[in-house]
């Protein structure tokens, strides 16, 4: 199953980020660098997952941390203390939802969570309903937001291509696909073998452990022409393991496509180019994008 990108959602987008860009008050209005990340990009992922699940994520801190915290724990450098964080954050977000499922029945409404909290025909449990919604929400949070913050940050690098998206936003379709490609927000996958495979003449058993890289995929020159160029009309970008594939591909794919345009173009509208004051590298093993991204306003 795929959640289309239906009509409400991209309305949900540019009203909910136009919102967000008032909320950066006067002074990035008038030209003071903020960061995109923590400012807009984070508020906006987390607000939007927590309108489509029907869930009160009004903290956008605190729901931005727990997955920070998940994140943290896919970085296998050895230490336990971040996985010891992120089994803190998994309960703390437990509790939450588990929450909001008894508020979803004590009063039913048409939302996803009220939904599955008022159906008990699916014989899950509400421990079982509540790590289904932190997949949907994980899936949503982070993302999303390196979508938006890795476009941005890849289109700064190429003002020509910037200029040219500004001018024809279709071309913001491409220019994130290729962002996503060159900065996947999800850089790392894991799955399991279900029977013996041959990859690339190596023997790998049943129910064996695989790590894909998928930063390392979609520069494959096999695939991309000239892999490392940033080029947002590439006519392949969409064939990028970024949403992965298969039965479990991105759940949410059209969805964060729609999002991703509906942010920008609103930022875009209400800011003009937006100048990259000051931003780190794009980095994380698992989960990619730059750590800070302070940009302004430059009208
Ligand atoms: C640009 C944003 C996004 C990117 C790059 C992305 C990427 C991915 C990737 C790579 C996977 C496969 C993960 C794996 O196999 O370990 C995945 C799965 C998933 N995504 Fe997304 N995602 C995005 C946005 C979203 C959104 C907005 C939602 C929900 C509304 C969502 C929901 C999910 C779910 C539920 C799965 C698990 C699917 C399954 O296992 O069957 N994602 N996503």
């Amino acid at each position: 199953m795929v959640i289309a990108q239906a009509d409400v959602s991209a309305s949900l987008d540019a009203a909910l980020a136009h919102r967000l860009i008032d909320d950066l008050g006067s002074a990035a209005h008038a030209g003071e660098p903020f960061d995109l990340g923590a400012r807009f990009a984070s508020p906006f992922a987390v607000l939007m997952a927590g309108e489509l699940l029907g869930l009160s994520l009004h903290d956008t801190e605190r729901i931005d941390g727990f997955y920070a915290d998940f994140a943290g724990a896919m970085e296998y450098s050895g230490n336990p203390e971040p996985m010891r964080r992120a089994d803190a954050a998994r309960a703390e977000l437990t509790a939450l939802l588990l929450d909001e499922l008894a508020a979803a029945r004590r009063a039913p409404g048409h939302s996803l969570t009220s939904q599955v909290a008022n159906d008990g025909s699916h014989g899950l449990s509400d421990d079982e309903l509540a790590a289904q919604l932190r997949v949907v929400l994980s899936g949503a949070i982070e993302t999303i937001q390196a979508s938006v913050v890795n476009t941005l940050y890849m289109l700064a690098q190429h003002p020509d291509q910037e200029a040219a998206a500004m001018d024809d936003r279709s071309l913001l379709a491409g220019a994130q696909e290729e962002a996503r490609c060159l900065i996947p927000p999800v850089s790392f996958i894991e799955a399991r073998t279900a029977e013996p495979v041959v990859i690339a003449g190596v023997e790998v058993p049943a129910r064996e452990f695989v790590g894909v890289s998928v930063l390392a995929a979609n520069r494959d020159p096999a695939h991309f022409d000239d892999p490392l160029r940033f080029d947002i009309t590439r006519p392949n970008a969409t064939r990028s393991l970024s949403f992965s594939f298969g039965v479990h591909a991105c759940l949410g794919l059209h969805l964060a496509r729609a999002q991703t345009t509906g942010a920008i173009a609103a930022l875009w509208d209400r800011f003009g180019r937006l100048q990259v004051v000051d931003a780190v590298e794009p980095e994380g093993f698992a989960f990619r994008k730059p750590a800070v991204m302070r940009v302004a306003a430059s009208r």
